[in-house]
């Protein structure tokens, strides 16, 4: 096994956002990484993209709309984040995309939506307070005590994370592509068991992190080591993602899979350390130097050495 160090400067401006969320722990910094391991990956084998964590989704947008996959099964267990995926893909989710465009953004507008949203608002008028408050607390946290935007950033804080034009033309394009995309409310792990025999299958699987978790989600508290475990009999291939710590490096070598170790820059440029783990990450190896969108994903690759005493070292 090897452990690479890749240095992933992506230009997110070169990348297609196309969730509606600005989710922490998004992965739309992978996109150009996850465009090459599903091209290495045959297309009878990746007939069904499997993303039991999804979050914001933006696995399975880019499965389903740049055709990777003929369907995308995806699954989150908060209701909140339920209600907006839910709503865009049901056949009422074009309302969803017009009450996005039509929202005109104000302290009191927001407090205004917030209130009928607790009492008994429509289903689309529900997700699109989900999707406003996304947009004013800090980091798109969504968890309870997430800290909003100060007062007197409020206004002008919100009004430049408010996109309406942007988030409802995302919002229609989900919902056009509605028959493709598959979302349950409900436990990642029964959507990798339904799955676990199909070879037609991929899964990509960024749970909540082992360290970052707790701070970020409402629902943080994963059996991390049963993950691994239901990788193990999951026949398809799959790419897991998490942070670097060393329990998780334990499980890597118990398992045997491999590991690379990515830098990675947070929407506030601070430095991290991530890892991609797979059964095979030749992919990553192979991987033509400089084509397309690869090139402003990849800046630099150095190859790293584990001892035979199974310590992940620089070599
Ligand atoms: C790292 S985030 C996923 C981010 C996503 N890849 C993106 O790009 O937006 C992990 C997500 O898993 C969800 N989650 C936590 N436990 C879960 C479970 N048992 N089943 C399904 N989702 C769960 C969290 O609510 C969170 O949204």
């Amino acid at each position: 096994m090897f452990v690479r160090a890749l240095d992933l400067a992506v230009n997110v401006s070169q990348v297609p956002q196309r969730s509606p969320f600005r989710y922490p722990g998004g992965k739309t910094w992978l996109i150009p990484t996850l465009r090459r391991w599903l091209s290495s990956i045959a297309i009878s084998n990746r007939k069904k993209f499997i993303e039991p964590f999804a979050g914001g989704a933006s696995a399975s947008l880019l499965a389903v709309m740049e055709k990777f996959s003929k369907k995308a099964y995806f699954a989150e267990l908060d209701g909140e984040v339920a209600r907006v995926w839910n709503n865009v893909l049901s056949d009422n989710g074009c309302e969803l995309a017009e009450l996005v465009e039509r929202f005109k953004v104000s302290k009191a507008a927001t407090n205004r939506l917030f209130a009928h949203a607790a009492n008994g608002a429509e289903l689309s008028e529900k997700a699109l307070a989900v999707l406003v408050r996304n947009r004013i607390q800090r980091g798109g946290v969504l968890a309870p005590g997430a800290g909003r935007l100060k007062d007197g950033e409020n206004e002008k804080g919100l009004a430049s994370r408010w996109y309406p034009e942007t988030i409802s033309k995302r919002l229609t394009a989900i919902h056009a592509e509605r028959n493709r995309l598959s979302f349950a409310n409900e436990d990642g792990f029964e959507l990798l068991k339904r799955f676990r025999n199909d070879t037609e299958a991929v899964a990509f699987v960024d749970p909540p992190y082992l360290v970052e978790g707790k701070r970020l989600y409402s629902h943080w508290q994963i059996e991390h080591h049963k993950l691994f475990a239901a990788l193990s009999d999951f026949r398809g291939d799959f790419l897991l993602t998490y942070d670097d710590a060393p329990q998780i490096r334990t499980w890597i070598e118990e398992f045997g899979y491999q590991a690379v170790a990515v830098k990675m820059k947070t929407t506030h440029h601070t430095k991290k350390r991530e890892l991609l783990i797979g059964r095979s990450l030749d992919w990553l190896h192979h991987a033509p130097a400089k084509s397309g969108q690869a090139k402003a994903a990849l800046v630099q690759a150095t190859m790293r050495k584990r001892t035979s005493a199974g310590k992940f070292t620089a070599a």
